[in-house]
């Protein structure tokens, strides 16, 4: 089998096309008949190709994804639901000849005369996932995924945290039964958001908002689900008792009037040019909404043409999706220019000649590292097998799913008969000294970055590292954001972090020609307001202050799971200190923390065994202090006990139950076994409460749990 980052375009296609529909084949054997031909290591495989596949060609993530339709095993969790009135899906015009034909078609089933106006609707296709809302007396009931169109998943508990989802219709006028259907998705600002936490927090990214939204509907813990701004659009309607009205257009408007939101896009059109006109216009508008569609949608607006149009196999014959073309723009690569950030890794930029995808001025591209520039990469889109790119190209660019845009292909014939491949530079631009690959010791692959060695002397990595300490989960001190922490730098002012606090004290000094009150940009009030803001820093969580250090691989997750580990800054320096060898006693508990990976663990314990790091964290701890986590409650009722908690929790967040049941001396697990002392079982709970029945393990509710941790 080919790698991955050898696939060309169309092999990623085939394969994907292939993968899904033989996933699909084993997750009916498996889920609907029991009968499974595979082993779970096989099916496990397909399914991590699948997702390499697409992580690498996030633009053919297919409609019938396994990593997003339903069927699969994760899936399987949920309960089901069985449609009343199946949940089909379009047929697709790819061009205006699609369309007219599609116009013609209709016309000859309905034998409607061809040059009678007849009325459509047309409206932007949302890419997200679509959900059926079933309403009895106007009182939501359940939610349920498209699933395999006959089947879905019922995800009622999660639906209900989506805010553009009325619990209750509004109006005197509701049927007795009415299930409405749309499209839930995630905003593109909320998606770009949600990723820079993920980035933050050292976690993997998530590919497109599609798929986010895809993934936070099907949470098993309905917080995660709220905790993720999905939203909802009203477009069509499954089981009703009766219709309220007569036309597509006045039924979604129905919609909005119970409350829900519906596109403000959609129109009513009488003709095959109107219908077009009205596609070219929602094309021109599709960079700047804040969703991501990929198509127009029409539909018969009468809906007893509706029904007597009917269906042909899967898809309504009243309606189509007129798909928008995949947005590419050709540009001049000008420049290759290499950037070094916080932890040296040295990140290539292309500088194009800014061009309009679909409304947005593109005027860099990220090119991910040297493998990638020298066309022998796998991160990112490949430019097609082995080709690199150079100063001077012409490129096509595209803007993926994700949005974010990416350099598709390079047009060879354009090139330059002199132009060279671009070398990568051995040495940091920033400060001068060797970059180099390092070489993983627990692997021995030779690392994709190249790095700058000069570390604190390096002032493109001691700039980053200042933005970062200051950052909103780090020190976050006011006043004090990225833009001061380069103009402190580059007056010399603060050259690492230990430098903010004698900020104060240097700048009352008699002798001080150059007072900060004096500067540019700083006035007496600022200047006074941004030292008290230090002041109040002076003291700070153990896992904000060990988050704030920018050790590679520890991102928040990691840093607090060193804070609740070691508890204080001096157990976990003496754990650093004894880790030297990555050997021994403190090594051992060190890669025994659970979460914590063996590269986290030998990053951070090369941090502070370098010399000139370690003076800066010496010389910080001498003027902050760090609060280290309480330490657990050994006289607790939960003391040393096994607790797991499930379903929708009310009165606390997932996690503050969980530093709460730590705080009391217990051991919160993730899923029920014997060892288990005690389930928390929140109203949603379903299969974790049932096998802790089963096994005769002790349940209770939030109440109850309060009642014993705080029985007062
Ligand atoms: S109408 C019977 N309208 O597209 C047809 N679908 O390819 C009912 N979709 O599963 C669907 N926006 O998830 C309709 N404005 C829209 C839509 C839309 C997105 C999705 C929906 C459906 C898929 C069909």
């Amino acid at each position: 089998m080919k790698e991955v980052r050898d696939l060309t375009v169309e092999e990623a296609a085939e394969e994907l096309a292939r993968l899904a529909a033989e996933i699909a084949g084993h997750d009916k054997r498996y889920h609907g008949e029991d009968a499974p031909t595979v082993s779970d290591g096989e099916y496990d495989a397909l399914r991590l190709r699948n997702t390499a596949i697409e992580g690498q060609f996030p633009n053919l993530i297919r409609e019938d994804s396994p990593s997003i339709s339903v069927g699969s095993t994760v899936q399987s969790k949920f309960e089901k639901i069985t449609h009343v009135v199946p949940m089909l899906s379009l047929d697709n015009a790819f061009n205006d000849e699609d369309v007219v034909d599609f116009v013609g078609r209709v016309k000859r089933f309905l034998r409607w005369p061809e040059n009678d106006a007849l009325a459509f609707t047309a409206e932007p296709k949302i890419d997200g996932l679509s959900l059926a809302l079933r309403y009895e007396q106007g009182m939501l009931v359940s939610a349920a995924t498209r699933g395999d169109g006959t089947v879905g998943e019922n995800v009622t508990a999660n639906a209900k945290t989506i805010s553009d989802i009325p619990h209750l219709l509004k109006g005197a006028d509701v049927p007795a039964v009415v299930e409405v259907r749309g499209e839930v998705y995630l905003g593109k600002t909320d998606f770009l958001a949600l990723n820079e936490r993920m980035e933050a927090e050292g976690k993997p990214l998530y590919v497109n908002p599609r798929n986010t939204a895809a993934g936070s509907l099907r949470q098993l813990d309905s917080a995660i689900t709220a905790s993720r701004p999905l939203k909802f659009f009203a477009y069509a309607w499954g089981d009703v008792s009766e219709l309220p009205s007569g036309s597509q257009f006045a039924m979604v408007e129905q919609f909005e009037a119970w409350g829900f939101s519906i596109n403000p896009l959609m129109g009513r059109f009488e003709s095959t040019a109107d219908l077009i006109e009205q596609y070219r216009l929602i094309e021109e508008q599709r960079s700047a909404l804040d969703y991501d569609i990929d198509g127009v949608v029409y539909k018969v607006d009468d809906l007893a043409l509706q029904s007597r149009l009917g269906f042909v196999s899967r898809s309504p014959r009243w309606a189509i999706a007129h798909k928008f073309p995949a947005e590419l723009a050709t540009t001049v690569l000008e420049k290759i220019e290499i950037v070094t950030g916080r932890t040296g890794a040295l990140s290539p930029v292309a500088r194009l000649t800014p061009v309009t995808v679909g409304g947005v001025v593109v005027s860099n591209v990220t090119l991910h590292n040297e493998d990638y520039i020298s066309g022998s990469g796998s991160k990112g889109e490949p430019i097609r097998e082995g080709r690199d790119l150079r100063e001077g190209d012409t490129v096509t660019i595209y803007r993926a799913g994700d949005v974010i845009p990416k350099i598709l292909d390079v047009d060879i014939s354009k090139r330059d008969e002199y132009s060279q491949p671009f070398r990568f530079p051995e040495v940091c631009e920033s400060c001068g000294n060797p970059a180099v690959r390092e070489v993983n010791g627990k692997t021995g692959k030779t690392d994709s970055v190249r790095r700058c060695t000069g570390g604190f002397i390096c002032s493109a990595q001691a700039v980053e590292g200042l933005k970062h300490f200051v950052s909103r989960n780090a020190f976050d001190i006011d006043g004090f954001g990225e833009k001061q922490a380069v103009a402190f730098y580059e007056w010399g002012l603060v050259k690492n972090p230990a430098d903010i606090f004698t900020l104060e004290e240097r700048n009352a000094e008699p002798g001080n020609l150059q007072r900060l009150e004096n500067r540019d940009g700083f006035g007496k009030t600022s200047t006074t307001k941004l030292f008290q803001a230090i002041q109040d820093r002076r003291s700070i969580d153990l896992h904000r202050f060990i988050f704030a250090l920018g050790i590679r691989h520890v991102g928040e997750g990691n840093a607090k799971l060193f804070a609740r580990h070691y508890q204080t800054m001096e157990a976990f320096l003496l754990a650093m200190d004894g880790s030297k060898e990555f050997a021994g006693e403190a090594w051992e508990e060190l890669i025994n923390i659970d979460g914590i990976g063996e590269t986290a663990a030998r990053a951070a314990v090369a941090f502070f065994a370098a010399p000139q790091r370690r003076e800066v964290v010496d010389a910080l701890l001498e003027k902050v202090t760090t609060v280290p986590v309480k330490q657990a409650d050994t006289n607790s009722p939960v003391a040393g006990k096994v607790v797991v908690f499930t379903g929708s929790l009310e009165k606390m967040t997932r996690d503050e139950a969980k530093a709460m049941a730590e705080r009391l001396g217990a051991k919160v697990a993730g899923s029920v076994s014997s060892k288990t002392d005690l389930l928390v079982a929140g109203p949603s709970a379903g299969s974790k409460l049932k096998k802790a029945e089963a096994l005769g393990v002790e349940t209770t509710d939030e109440d109850g749990w309060f009642e014993l941790v705080e029985p007062l």
